[in-house]
């Protein structure tokens, strides 16, 4: 019997939709990631809560056609679509595993094992890290990119809007749900999985002006937490009148040549010690 399914961000095509719109914004900051931690040609690559398939096309980029991609989530659903965007890529190294990470049969000679926005929805970070850690050669890179709230995104100046908008889709850290902390907790969390101290890259990506994309990924993200919000921070979708918020954030930045910062990326990566 697998574990129940819990994800928090429902699993509707309006979340495939976002999953796909937010690799766009982030992809890049990834890549950079993925790049600093030595992912490279040739590779053999584990990616773990592969979603829509962004990360294990990201990494089936940078391995070539030398390297190899194992993809694993428990959604069997979005796998299909993930499965489908790696064929239309041209990609034939690229294969998706549905199951929970930690219950499915997996080769135990990866060169990497990486995830976006994936420890921050399991249970146990630490024994899942310990878990992928063991499917890795000697030298495996280890390399997780997470969020973390503990500095909020923001609108610079700040409005009113965009401190409402911390107020509901902010939870209290600590509360049920996703780890908001995570990217914090990297460090830590690599050390108790009995890996070498991770070195941490931080980064957020940010915009301005109309064209910007981020506005309508984050009024998406929270359409789709939105079941999830209303019982953690009481946001309802007529107060936060979400058919219209990406338009009104839009005005408030342009209308004061301001930014907006998505959140933070917090990415550790390390090599298993022999
Ligand atoms: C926020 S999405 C991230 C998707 C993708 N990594 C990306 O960056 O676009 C998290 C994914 O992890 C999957 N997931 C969560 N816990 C899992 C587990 N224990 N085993 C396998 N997949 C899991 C969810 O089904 C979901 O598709």
């Amino acid at each position: 019997m697998g574990a129940p399914d819990t994800y928090i961000l429902g699993r509707s095509a309006n979340e495939t939709r976002r999953l796909i719109l937010q690799h766009q914004i982030f992809g890049p900051l990834t890549r950079r990631f993925f790049e600093a931690a030595g992912i490279g040609a040739g590779m053999k690559v584990l990616d773990l809560g592969s979603g829509a398939g962004d990360v294990a096309l990201l990494a089936a980029d940078l391995v070539g056609a030398s390297g190899q991609v194992v993809g694993v989530d428990m959604n069997a659903e979005i796998l299909e679509t993930a499965r489908a965007r790696a064929a239309s890529a041209g990609w034939t190294n690229v294969t998706f595993l549905s199951g929970n990470v930690r219950e499915i049969a997996l080769d135990a000679d990866f060169d990497a094992v990486v995830g976006r926005w994936i420890l921050m929805h399991v249970p146990d970070p630490v024994g899942t890290l310990r878990h992928v850690a063991s499917r890795l050669r000697v030298g495996g890179i280890v390399a997780f990119h997470e969020n973390d709230f503990t500095y909020p995104p923001t609108v610079f100046p700040p409005t009113e809007l965009s401190k409402k908008m911390q107020r509901w889709t902010i939870p209290p850290h600590g509360g049920p749900g996703p780890e908001t902390h995570m990217g914090t907790q990297l460090f830590k969390i690599y050390v108790a999985a009995g890996l070498p101290e991770p070195q941490i890259m931080i980064e957020a990506a940010a915009g301005g002006g109309a064209d910007w994309p981020g506005y309508e990924y984050l009024v998406e993200t929270f359409r789709s937490l939105l079941p999830a919000l209303s019982q953690i921070t009481g946001a309802t979708a007529a107060e936060m009148d979400i058919d219209t918020l990406a338009a009104r954030i839009r005005d408030d930045v342009v209308s004061r040549q301001g930014i907006m910062m998505l959140p933070m990326m917090y990415g550790a990566w390390t090599r298993k010690r022999a």
